[in-house]
């Protein structure tokens, strides 16, 4: 039982045909929920924290709870910086015990991209932390940032070789279609992935792993939930499961999940204060919210990355 980096899990992932699951968390009920169903399916795990999880919940919290959680377990779990903005936040989370970065240049220019990703590989892997970079932008929400879909922009297979060689990257996150947030489609927009591209960077980066952000499926029996209970999220649109399957037993080794556990949560309290609204203990209700959270991730396990019983 330990902090891991990603090298392992990847390999294994690449050749087994699964991806692993790479869960936000904020607080004590989804490391919880998420580490129990990680233990039950026996399923590779990556705990990753954005730079507004570290401003919530502070670094220290999060990083003990994700040590309680691997003492309750026996879980290795890679320790995962999300959306790194510079040198200095992926430094800070190096030093401070994360056994996994990304650096995610990704807004800057190609150049540059490469140049602030390399400038933290050696910094990580002098230190045994590995490291994902970004090609390529996605559209949605992270954190204030809002990328519209004009800014948005596919990954162009034709940089991925010179931007693996020249930074050193262990994984690279990619853009095919996937979009940060729940409302990922407008109505009636049909959902479509780029398998066109993914195959060309598969075809260029033979047994490189390669990573899916903005991949939850923005499940339809919670969105219901929360609109049946208060919640107003009409047109909530994810990643059809099936597409995100179909990704995970190719070169995708890592999918990232955050806004359907969200999601779920939300729909239990919800639901749960609209039931009992005689209850005001917390644990109450945000005893419904942590099982959520175990029940969405042991159906990811299951169903979308199959990674379940590949410990
Ligand atoms: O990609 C972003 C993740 O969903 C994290 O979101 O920055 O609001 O914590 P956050
Ligand atoms: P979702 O908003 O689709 O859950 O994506 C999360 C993510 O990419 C975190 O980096
Ligand atoms: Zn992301």
């Amino acid at each position: 039982m330990a902090l891991v980096n990603t090298t392992e899990m990847f390999k294994k992932a690449y050749e087994g045909g699964y991806a692993i699951g790479a869960f936000n968390v904020n607080n004590m009920e989804i490391i919880q929920g998420i580490t129990e169903a990680a233990m039950e399916q026996k399923a590779p795990l990556i705990l990753q924290v954005s730079a507004g999880a570290r401003k919530y919940a502070k670094h220290n919290y999060l990083v003990k709870l994700v040590e309680a959680a691997m003492m309750e377990t026996g879980l290795d779990i890679a320790l995962h910086l999300d959306h790194g903005e510079n040198f200095e936040i992926c430094k800070s989370c190096i030093d401070g015990g994360f056994t996994s970065v990304m650096i995610d240049g990704s807004k800057h220019s190609f150049e540059d991209n490469i140049k602030i990703t390399r400038e933290v590989v050696e910094y990580a892997h002098a230190r045994g932390v590995t490291v994902e970079g970004e090609l390529g932008r996605l559209a949605g929400i992270e954190d204030d940032v809002n990328v519209s879909a004009e800014d948005s922009s596919y990954t162009d297979p034709a940089q991925v070789e010179e931007f693996v060689t020249k930074t050193g990257v262990d994984s690279l996150a990619i853009a095919i279609g996937t979009s940060h947030g729940a409302f990922k489609f407008k109505p009636g927009q049909k959902p479509q992935l780029r398998f066109d591209i993914l195959e060309e960077v598969e075809r260029r980066l033979p047994g490189f792993p390669i990573v899916l952000h903005g991949a939850s499926s923005v499940m339809q029996e919670y969105v219901e939930i929360v609109n049946a209970n208060g919640g107003k999220m009409p047109g909530a649109i994810g990643i059809p499961e099936e597409m995100l399957l179909q990704a995970s037993k190719m070169a995708v080794c890592k999918i990232n999940i955050d806004s359907d556990i969200r999601l779920a949560m939300t729909a239990a309290v919800r639901k749960h204060l609209v039931d009992h609204p005689d209850h005001f203990d917390p644990r109450q209700y945000l005893t419904d919210a942590r099982n959520a959270v175990k029940e969405v991730v042991a159906h990811k396990m299951q169903y979308v990355l199959g990674c379940s019983g590949k410990l």
